[in-house]
């Protein structure tokens, strides 16, 4: 009897799902679509019984749309079809059925014929995108009196449509590409407009009287076209007079026309890309104001002339406005112990001189455990200095002991430490200086792999350097891959080489630095002073799968992003989640980054347990791309 009753049960269940994913409107979308090819009704969401968006944008869908069952569809907000291939006529009674349809995007297909108001209630459309279609007429707009976007541009629409005076709330039109040949004058009316595009028409009218007011233009096109500079303009000399000459000569008219209309046109593009230029160049200031590029030059400052008071204790302030003291009397006696090279006698002084006396130009960061400077030492010893604020309270020789043991961590993916300096409290500890900065900088705040432009714009420096030859290459699969094996076999060496795993703790892509030919070295490991909450090896091996999410997609590993990416990897969207620059590179490649996707996910379950080790992953990203040269 028993399984009888399970059948049963599961008889229930499969058909009330059955039937909750068939409700009226979605039988309507699918007969709405029974016409057209490339259709997948499964697609629609099961989840509510009055569907209020259609959103099938760029599908491949083909063949001619059924507009009548979408009549009884009441709850219709947003229709977008663009990108696809349809074709038919919208019926006029379409524009005005709908009591809460905002939104229309039918652009990119092949819809045409007329649109016409033939019905007499006022359509609720905000935003219609007709754009790129075959519409050949759009008689009247008098009933789309809550458009604030119309966008017509790319139809042969010949004459301009009626009805623009009552369009009120209009914002945006582009009526661009459209074959139009009238005066402009009725668009004179529309006085909230922002954006204007009439480009590449033969319209005609006169500039700017005709047009609508421009103060309140924040784009404006009108380049091929036949319009006439206003005369009653005074200020604008040249134009004066060729219009004048056009009154003289009018056989020759034409012509001059479209010459004076293509110069306007070329001095409004001038004055709208002055005002884009200036835009994109404050937003630039803007940032480069917020961050400091790790890679911006070290300030070439005169060393010579940095004084340095005879007697401590000495106080630094940072960017950041916090102060750090170093309580010495005499500079020269804190000595700086350098591992690799011990014969360089440095002391504090030469700290403080190379970084002209620890000066905010001189400060790369504000990191975790504190500021850190760039400084290029005698000897051409280009280092970054790291104060380690939290290590005040240690005492001096717990230091010394623990910076021994990290300078004994060496691998070529691990940033070693190169020395340290035991300032009264301060400790501060040297490392190489790396030049490309860091991972987190170079995915998610260059453009395509660009280096900084801004930055070079007063400096020879930075030319000299490997730096430039970051093209946009470098940001390629091959690259991300060989960063991704490094990192991988940077935390297996800290787990496993010892006798005791070393935790990092703390791996982000704002620690994981590159050098010139870009090898990714693992900084900041070993210093958590109070670090006794860390989870063990398997907290690093999560932290890897977000670095490796953020390889592969190219957004900061927020949590959102991890969700997104281990969700496509369920349902075996791979390819959606993966970074745009990325998917350039070939179908071998991308099957690479599917599985390297696969092992992030398995890196990033929720069940520490369920994680594989940092040599498993090691191995798995190897065998990935097995070509790659290693050391
Ligand atoms: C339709 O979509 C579902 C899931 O969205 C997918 O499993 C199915 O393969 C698709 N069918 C076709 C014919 O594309
Ligand atoms: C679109 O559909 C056509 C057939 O209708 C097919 O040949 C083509 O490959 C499809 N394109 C995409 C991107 O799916
Ligand atoms: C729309 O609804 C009306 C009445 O509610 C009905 O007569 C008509 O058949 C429906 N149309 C479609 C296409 O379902
Ligand atoms: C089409 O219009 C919808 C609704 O206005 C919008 O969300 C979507 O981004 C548009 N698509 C394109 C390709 O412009
Ligand atoms: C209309 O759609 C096209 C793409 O199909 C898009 O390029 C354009 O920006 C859209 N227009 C508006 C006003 O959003
Ligand atoms: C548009 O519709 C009106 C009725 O609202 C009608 O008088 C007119 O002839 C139609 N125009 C065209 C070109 O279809
Ligand atoms: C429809 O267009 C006609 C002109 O063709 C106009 O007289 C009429 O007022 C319009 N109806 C609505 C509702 O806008
Ligand atoms: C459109 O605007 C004109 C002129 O302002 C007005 O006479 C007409 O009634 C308006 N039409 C509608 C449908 O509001
Ligand atoms: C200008 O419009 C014509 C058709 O009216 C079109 O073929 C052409 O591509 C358009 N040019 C641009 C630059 O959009
Ligand atoms: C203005 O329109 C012309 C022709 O359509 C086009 O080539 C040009 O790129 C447009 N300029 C801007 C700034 O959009």
């Amino acid at each position: 009897m028993k399984p009888f009753y399970i059948f049963l049960i599961l008889l229930t269940l499969f058909s009330s799902v059955q039937s909750s994913c068939k409700t009226k409107d979605q039988k309507l979308i699918s007969k709405a679509f029974k016409s057209v090819s490339g259709f997948n009704s499964s697609t629609l969401t099961c989840s509510e019984s009055h569907i209020t968006k259609i959103i099938l944008p760029s599908k491949n869908l083909t063949g001619t749309f059924s507009w009548g069952y979408l009549k009884n569809m009441s709850k219709l907000q947003i229709l977008d079809l663009s990108g696809n291939s349809l074709q038919g006529h919208v019926p006029t009674w379409f524009w005005s059925s709908f009591s809460s349809l905002l939104e229309v995007n039918l652009s990119r297909n092949k819809f045409g014929g007329r649109i016409n108001n033939t019905s007499f209630s006022i359509s609720t459309i905000q935003k219609l995108n007709l754009s790129h279609n075959r519409f050949s007429n759009i008689v009247q707009l008098s009933t789309f009196q809550n458009l604030k976007i119309l966008d017509l541009s790319h139809n042969n629409l010949r004459t301009l449509p009626l009805g623009f005076e009552n369009l009120t709330k209009l914002q945006h039109l582009d009526l661009s590409s459209c074959n139009l040949k009238d005066s402009i004058k009725p668009i004179s009316s529309l006085h909230s407009l922002h954006y204007l595009d009439l480009s590449n028409n033969s319209l005609t009218g006169n500039f700017p009287s005709d047009f609508p007011p421009l103060k309140n233009l924040k784009f404006l096109n009108i380049s091929n076209n036949n319009f006439i500079y206003n005369n009653k303009t005074p200020n604008q000399n040249q134009n004066q007079v060729i219009i004048h000459r056009k009154k003289q000569t009018k056989p020759k008219s034409k012509k001059l026309i479209l010459a004076i209309c293509s110069a306007l046109s070329t001095l409004v593009l001038a004055i709208i890309s002055i005002w884009v230029i200036l835009i994109i160049h404050k937003k630039m200031k803007q940032r480069s104001k917020m961050k400091k590029w790790a890679i911006s030059l070290p300030v070439m400052m005169n060393t010579m002339n940095t004084k340095v008071e005879k007697t401590g204790p000495f106080e630094f302030e940072t960017e950041s406005g916090s102060t750090w003291v170093a309580d010495v009397k005499e500079p020269t006696s804190a000595p700086v112990v350098m591992f690799e090279k011990p014969l360089m006698n440095f002391t504090f002084k030469d700290l403080i001189i190379a970084t002209s006396h620890f000066g905010k130009e001189s400060q790369l960061a504000e990191g975790r455990c504190g500021p850190v400077y760039r400084a290029v030492l005698p000897g051409e010893l280009h280092v970054a200095i790291k104060v380690l604020e939290h290590a005040r309270d240690v005492d001096y020789d717990d230091s010394v002991a623990m910076f021994v043991d990290l300078a004994k961590l060496k691998h070529p993916n691990l940033l070693t430490l190169s020395g340290y300096c035991i300032a009264g409290k301060e400790k501060l500890v040297l490392y190489e200086f790396m030049a490309n900065g860091d991972l987190g900088r170079w995915l998610h705040e260059l453009p395509t792999g660009d280096t900084n432009v801004e930055d070079w714009t007063d400096d020879t420096w930075e030319l000299q350097t490997g730096v430039v030859e970051a093209s946009p290459k470098m940001m390629g699969w091959l690259t991300r891959h060989r960063i991704a094996v490094g990192i991988a076999r940077g935390l297996a060496y800290l787990h496993h080489a010892s006798s005791k795993p070393i935790v990092h703790g703390h791996l982000v892509t704002s620690n994981i630095l590159l050098t010139d030919d870009f090898e990714p070295r693992i900084s900041d490991f070993g210093l958590q002073i109070n670090s006794s909450s860390n989870g063990g090896t398997k907290d690093d091996v999560y932290c890897f799968g977000v670095v490796l999410i953020e390889l592969l997609t190219g957004r900061v590993g927020t949590t959102e992003t991890i969700i997104v990416a281990r969700k496509a990897v369920k349902e075996e969207q791979h390819v959606r989640v993966l970074d745009e620059r990325l998917l350039l590179e070939g179908d071998s490649m991308v099957s690479e980054m599917v599985e390297s996707l696969i092992i992030a996910f398995l890196c990033t379950a929720e069940s520490p347990s369920k994680r594989p080790t940092m040599q498993q992953v090691l191995g798995l990203l190897k065998d990935i791309h097995p070509h790659e040269p290693s050391f």
